[in-house]
């Protein structure tokens, strides 16, 4: 039998069970988790909100979700009964202890019932202010007992700052075991993501290479066409930096430069993840100056649509501060790295949505052709495409065929679409089953989330100290502010767009 499939029975309660999260992602990935078999005979689900409904009404809401949601369309209706049993909800205010009774009971019923005990995943898919409430009340009421059954999953924000995250992960610590707790970054659990270290550790070839003496630089890029749409609230006191660069790019950041781990341990993998945040250059007011741009949409056309700028979004302060834009230059001050930039982008309401990592080799140390053979000459670039496309690219010369000798560059491409025939999981799937087996490795240590705050903390003082007077320096559709331009620019290279059907 395949060791992830669990065999002893699991409840989830999930705060927030009426929200966005749930009906979105949460819910259609325990769905495949069932459908496919990845679940124990023995779950259930348990929502909780402060809206009165019955589990009848709960589940109809969790089925519009996944029928608009779920990546695989519709639900089966023989199979969503059989799924639907499982799903039960309890009205509660989360803020009130008393409450937590109820959960403790019903646990108890369920465990009863099955004949034995559950591994219980407490899910906080809430606004940030309640993490610390919800955690104070699970613990007071005796719910976290058992270390090795009882997880919390934290959904982010994790912290505002660095302060905040301290404070965050104290009051934790205070409650729980750290291999209790969960941080999510939902980039972790991405199939192309977690690829990397299948890549990077799994093959020979590449290791030799990945360090300063053949590499040039790095680009992790995560371009986004959406807008804030309907979350102003959370975003305008977040920002792009904090919402993208703190979490998700800086996590595909380690994932390239970290050295190997002994093996797949949890800690192991994250104590070479660490070292990497540690080992990040501090930026210095000058530097922040140097190496960091922010940006902030204004209004546009996408596709044909006329949109508003982010000032004129609903929820959005006219004057707004905040940036939708960030693009930062980070060293690696290693043996490995030294001296190798890697450059981080990311922004709301620009040309396209894409998510790519390109590590850009040195250039050859001759060439012996003649000037007029090199057409479209290109240094060697790897390309990782995390998402709409799933593929990497190694680009190389070639001879094109003919009688004289003409070089260009072509692409040696793995691509999930033309190798697979089966559809990757959502990341949400991957990381909820991974609660269930107690397996942290794609989850945020605490180190590691404060590790990444310390770094960023320079850039976001001086941001919120100054208010930009260029705002907003970008047309939605486009690749971002000029100064982002500028900013890569200065050391003689430019941002490479998502590969194109191989082209550039
Ligand atoms: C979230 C951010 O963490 O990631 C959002 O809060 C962003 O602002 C989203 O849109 C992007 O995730 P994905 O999986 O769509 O790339």
């Amino acid at each position: 039998m395949n060791p992830r499939i669990q065999s002893q029975p699991t409840i989830f309660v999930i705060f927030g069970g009426t929200g966005d999260l749930n009906a979105r992602k949460l819910a259609p990935a325990l769905y495949h988790l069932f459908l496919d078999g990845w679940l124990p005979e023995q779950f259930a689900v348990i929502g909780t909100g402060r809206t009165a409904l019955t589990d009848e009404a709960f589940r109809d809401k969790l089925r519009e979700g996944l029928d608009q949601f779920s990546r695989s369309g519709r639900v089966q209706p023989e199979r969503w009964r059989t799924f639907a049993s499982h799903l039960f909800y309890q009205a509660a205010d989360v803020a009130d202890p008393s409450a937590y009774q109820g959960f403790g009971q019903r646990i108890k019923v369920l465990e009863q019932q099955w004949h034995a005990p559950a591994t219980v995943v407490f899910y906080l898919a809430v606004a940030p202010n309640l993490f610390g409430v919800i955690a104070n009340n699970i613990a007071q009421n005796g719910l976290t007992a058992d270390a090795d059954r009882v997880r919390i999953v934290i959904e982010k924000p994790f912290g505002h700052d660095l302060a905040s995250a301290r404070e965050l992960n104290q009051q934790l610590c205070r409650l729980f075991e750290e291999r209790q707790i969960y941080r999510i970054d939902h980039y972790l659990g991405k199939e192309t993501v977690q690829n990397i270290m299948a890549f990077r550790f799994a093959n020979a070839l590449f290791e030799p290479l990945w360090n300063r003496n053949y590499i040039e630089h790095v680009q992790i890029s995560v371009t986004e066409q959406l807008g804030v749409g309907d979350r102003s609230g959370y975003y305008e006191g977040a920002g792009a930096l904090r919402d993208m660069i703190q979490n998700h790019l800086l996590q595909l950041l380690c994932l390239v430069a970290m050295e190997p781990p002994v093996n797949f341990n949890a800690d192991e993998v994250r104590n070479r993840k660490v070292d990497v945040l540690r080992a990040l250059r501090r930026f210095t007011p000058e530097a922040v100056r140097e190496s960091a741009v922010r940006g902030q949409y204004g209004p546009g056309w996408i596709e044909g649509k006329q949109v508003p700028g982010y000032r004129q979004e609903e929820g959005v302060n006219p004057r707004s501060n905040t940036e939708t834009f960030a693009a930062v230059k980070f060293f690696v001050d290693n043996w490995r790295w030294q001296d190798v930039p890697f450059y981080l982008r990311t922004g709301k309401r620009m040309h396209s949505s894409s998510s790519s990592i390109t590590v850009q080799f040195k250039d050859v140390p001759h060439f012996i052709f003649p000037p007029q053979t090199a057409e479209s000459w290109q240094q060697n670039r790897l390309i990782i495409s995390i998402q709409p496309e799933m593929s990497i690219r190694l680009q190389v010369q070639a001879k094109r065929p003919g009688l004289d000798m003409m070089l260009n560059t072509v692409d040696m491409v793995f691509d999930y679409d033309g190798t697979y025939t089966s559809q990757a999981p959502e990341a949400y799937e991957t990381l909820l089953l991974d609660t269930v087996l107690g397996d942290q490795t794609l989850f945020m240590r605490g180190d590691q989330v404060e590790a990444a705050w310390e770094v960023l903390m320079p850039i976001l003082s001086s941001w919120q100290g100054r208010t930009s007077q260029s705002f907003p320096n970008y047309a939605a559709d486009s690749w971002g502010p000029e100064l982002a331009e500028a900013l890569i620019a200065r050391d003689g290279y430019h941002w490479f767009m998502r590969p194109l059907n191989g082209k550039k």
